[in-house]
Order: C-alpha cells, then sequence, then structure tokens
C-alpha cells in the first residue's frame, strides 16, 4: 500500500502562488454550495487532498474541495506536468464558481503512469463584466496508473461497515502490508447517516486520501445507512462511479464486476423513512438493467464474474430490503452463474459456501463496524484462479475463498 501522510501533512497548508485560470462547471446545485458553506476563512484551502474515482485505460476522474468558489483544472502528464485539463461543459458553460470540483481528464494512453497535480483559482467576485480573481493554489503532485485492458491480473480491497469510525480506515488498511492493489471498493454503510460536507470530510475522504485514494481510485456502492439523514441527497455530488451510477458493470483484468444498490432494510412506508423513499421501485429498475448486464459479452467472456452489493439475498434476515433483494436479484445470478458475491451489512463476518437450495455461488459477508468485528477483505485474481482472503481488524485470517474460472 502506499501511503502520501507525510504529503498529505504538508499538502492543506501549501499554497503556490501560479497564474493561469481554468473555468469549469460543477454537479453541485446552487442550494447545496449555499447551505453548505463553511465559515469564511482568511484566504483559499484545499479542504481535500484530490481523490481519484472511476480510472479507465483512457481517463480519470478526479475530485477535490476547496473552502472557497474557485475555477478549478488539473496538470498532468508523464513526464511532467505540462498538460492541462478542464472540468467538463454543460450546456457550453465550463463549471466554476463551485467548491467541490470534478475534473475528467481524457484521452490518456492504457496501462501507464501519469503524475498530476489539482489547481484551484478562487474566484472572489463574480459580477456579470468583472470578475475578481484570488489566488492560485497548486497541490503536490501526485501518480496515478490507467487501466492496462490487457493486463492478466487484478487485485482489489473491500472495506464495509465502517459506520463513522475514520480511524478504521488506516486500521484495516495496514493490515495489507505492501501487497498490491489497484483499487478499493467501499461496500456500502461508511456512514451511520449523511449530515453534512465536515462529515463527508472527516469521516471519509480526510482519512482515504491519507491512506491511498490521491493515488489510488475507490469505487462506492451505497448501503442503507448513506440513503439516511439531510444530506443524503446530496451525496452523488461527491463521488463518481463508473457511468456516473449506483449501479454498474466493469471488466478489469480477468474480472467483469457487477454492482448494485440494494438500497433500504425496511420497507418504503417504514415510518423511518417519512413517505420520501422509493427503493422498491428502483431495485425493479435495477433488476430489469441487471437481466440486460447478464447478458453482455462482457459478462459471458469474463474468467470471473464478481458481484458487489451491500446486502446479502441470504444470510441476512428476513427483513424486507434482503428478501426484495433476494426476490429480484438471485434468481437472475443463480441462473447466469455467477463466480462471487461480497456484501457487508450484517456486522457479522461470514464466508457462505454455495447451496444449490438458496446461492448457487459463494457469497462473502465482510463484518464490522465494532472492534474485533471489523474486516479487510483482500481479492486477487489471474486468469485461471481468484483468491480470496478476509482478514480480521488483529491481523488474522477469519475467511479465506478460492474458484478456478470455468471459463
Ligand atoms: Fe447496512
Amino acid at each position: 500500500m502506499e501511503h502520501n501522510k507525510s504529503g498529505r501533512r504538508s499538502f492543506l497548508g501549501k499554497i503556490a502562488i501560479a497564474g493561469a485560470a481554468g473555468l469549469m462547471p460543477g454537479r453541485l446545485t446552487a442550494a447545496t454550495q449555499a447551505a453548505n458553506r463553511p465559515p469564511r476563512r482568511a484566504g483559499m484551502q484545499f479542504l481535500t487532498p484530490p481523490y481519484l474515482q472511476h480510472i479507465t485505460s483512457s481517463s480519470a476522474v478526479i475530485r477535490w474541495i476547496t473552502n472557497e468558489p474557485a475555477s478549478s483544472w488539473v496538470e498532468y502528464g508523464e513526464e511532467a506536468t505540462g498538460n492541462k485539463a478542464l472540468p467538463a461543459a454543460n450546456l457550453g458553460l465550463l463549471a466554476a464558481n463551485d467548491r467541490v470540483h470534478e475534473v475528467t481528464i481524457t484521452g490518456l494512453k492504457p496501462g501507464t503512469k501519469y503524475m498530476y497535480r489539482v489547481c484551484s483559482r478562487q474566484i472572489v467576485e463574480f459580477q456579470p463584466y468583472l470578475m475578481t480573481w484570488g489566488e492560485v493554489m497548486n497541490s503536490e503532485v501526485f501518480h496515478f496508473t490507467t487501466v492496462n485492458p490487457a493486463a492478466k491480473e487484478v487485485s482489489w480491497l473491500v472495506l464495509n461497515d465502517i459506520h463513522d469510525r475514520p480511524a478504521s480506515f488506516e486500521q484495516l488498511l495496514k493490515l495489507n502490508g505492501g501487497d498490491p492493489y489497484e483499487f478499493v471498493f467501499l461496500n456500502g454503510d461508511m456512514f451511520d447517516f449523511q449530515t453534512d460536507e465536515q462529515q463527508i470530510i472527516d469521516h471519509l475522504l480526510t482519512p482515504v486520501t491519507s491512506a491511498f485514494a490521491s493515488e489510488k481510485p475507490f469505487m462506492y456502492a451505497r448501503g442503507n445507512h448513506e440513503t439516511r439523514g439531510k444530506y443524503a441527497r446530496q451525496f452523488p455530488d461527491y463521488f463518481n462511479n463508473p457511468g456516473n451510477q449506483y449501479y454498474f458493470s466493469f471488466t478489469q483484468g480477468p474480472v467483469h464486476f457487477i454492482v448494485l444498490d440494494t438500497g433500504e432494510d425496511k420497507a418504503d412506508d417504514h415510518a423511518e423513512y417519512s413517505q420520501l423513499v422509493a427503493f422498491d421501485a428502483y431495485r425493479e429498475q435495477q433488476a430489469r438493467w441487471l437481466e440486460t448486464a447478464l447478458q453482455q459479452p462482457a459478462f459471458l467472456k469474463a474468467p470471473f464474474r464478481v458481484v458487489m452489493m451491500h446486502i446479502p439475498v441470504f444470510h441476512s434476515g428476513e427483513g424486507h430490503g434482503s428478501l426484495h433483494c433476494r426476490e429480484l436479484f438471485n434468481p437472475l445470478f443463480n441462473k447466469a452463474g455467477i463466480d462471487l458475491m461480497i456484501c457487508g451489512h450484517t456486522h457479522r463476518y461470514g464466508v457462505h459456501a454455495p447451496d444449490k437450495a438458496t446461492h448457487n455461488y459463494p457469497l462473502i459477508i465482510g463484518g464490522g463496524p465494532k472492534e474485533g468485528r471489523r474486516t479487510l477483505i483482500k481479492v486477487k485474481t489471474d486468469r485461471k484462479q481468484l483468491q480470496l482472503q478476509m482478514l480480521g481488524d488483529d491481523g488474522s485470517e477469519v475467511g479465506r475463498y478460492e474458484v478456478r474460472s470455468k471459463r
């Protein structure tokens, strides 16, 4: 695991004054920006180091947050940061005047290491015909590597059910030792409920960037707790999965991944949700998508088919969310044939072997969130074999499963 701790410590205080400016869009609504603006401080600051989101063989999504509205861009290259990537335009306008920044670098070479830094120029006053610019801040230089579509191997780590315990990120990730991995998968319930941006920074973005996220991406499947709280509806403003969806598929190395957003664990009309959720329809929408996804050549041809989702279809009680997932998704998985499912939610780690009467695939559940129940799941594959190891938070092995490719 690569650590950027020393880099990060100096990152927040490091402000370089430079020249250029880039304009950019952002996906935050004006209401979100206004409601969520932190107290005014002296000067511009990065509230987070950059964090990597979806990386493909030709592109990389990079995000970061500043305390003041800015226009932002990324400088990058193989040998030097000589290229400049601007944020996306919407209806002809490059995103600007936001604090939560998102830039997608395109046109990259596959399997290639790039260096990059993020840059933000403060917008002090945005008048129709007169812009008052503040200083430009540049981050330190970090690196990322694009996906190699011909890769014969892939390794990843899984965390689930952290539940607002930010120290758990470092404590669990350090159990990986120096083993290589390409990305970290956050498999739901990183929080108890969503309160505000400061919680997202303090309880997720700060610990993950300290550990890995400026140099390796993370992907995120929502749990039933990311859907709760007054800030749950702003959650997508901070994270990008492939296709900007919370259910999606992608191939990396010999593995084709299917990711589902299993929603809430109780019925939509439960009093807890105040008549403000519609997860039955959302799961049904995903089931329709899943039927098609399971027929795609990328799924059919991959040496391994792996499903990642928060609520398990079995071994998780008989709550509505679990039963609805079982009814909608499990017949499709049993029929299509998947090699592995990785879930969380129950707080009881377990390795559940295939069982013809229920799920004909291995179902692994990561634990958490209390000490003694937390897990780090490590998966590594080549074209012939998938090896999963689950470590308890004392470093001991609490689960293992191996699958040989059927294709
Ligand atoms: Fe959960």
